[in-house]
């Protein structure tokens, strides 16, 4: 038997072509600013946003090698990071977007973080899919089953 009690799960969520997923950190991460688009998208209000680690929105099919490597270029290396993300929803569906984050310069000095999202194509959405199970079965983590019960 199929048992559907978390049917929303798995299901994704298009970002519309026309519009940006824009959110701002704190040095440490923690969200300090989120558009409409970003709340809309990801299925939380502001409020309930604000003040959490951007982690809030990780979804466990992202390997960590791919945050490793987005803390190392915007905060060590100073550069801006371009990345392809799986998103989770609040109600535990998902959405991929291209992630561009960089740091934030006042007089010369790196205040905050910030990150604007656009849509990307099935295409790379597949590509990604693949790749990001791969790198976490290659460094044991988690990676995803479906379960018939
Ligand atoms: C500006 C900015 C935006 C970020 N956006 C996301 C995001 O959309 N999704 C995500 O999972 N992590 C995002 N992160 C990375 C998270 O801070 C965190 O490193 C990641 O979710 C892994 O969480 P964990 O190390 O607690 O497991 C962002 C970080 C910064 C600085």
């Amino acid at each position: 038997m199929i048992e559907f009690t978390q049917s929303e799960f798995m299901v994704e969520i298009e970002v519309p072509e026309d519009e940006l997923i824009i959110s701002r950190t704190d040095l440490h991460g923690k969200i300090i600013y989120a558009n409409e688009t970003f709340c809309q998208i990801s299925g939380y209000t502001q409020e309930e946003l604000l003040g959490k680690p951007h982690s809030i929105v990780r979804h466990p099919d992202m390997p960590s090698a791919a945050f490793e490597d987005l803390w190392n270029t915007i905060n060590k290396a100073g550069k801006q990071w371009k990345g392809i993300v799986k998103n989770l929803r609040k109600d535990g569906g998902f959405y991929w977007v291209e992630a561009l984050v960089s740091g934030v310069y006042r007089s010369g000095k790196l205040v905050e973080y910030k990150s604007l999202r656009t849509p990307i194509t099935y295409e790379t959405k597949l590509k990604y899919q693949r790749l990001y199970d791969k790198m976490r079965d290659e460094n044991g983590e988690r990676v995803r089953k479906v379960i018939y019960t």
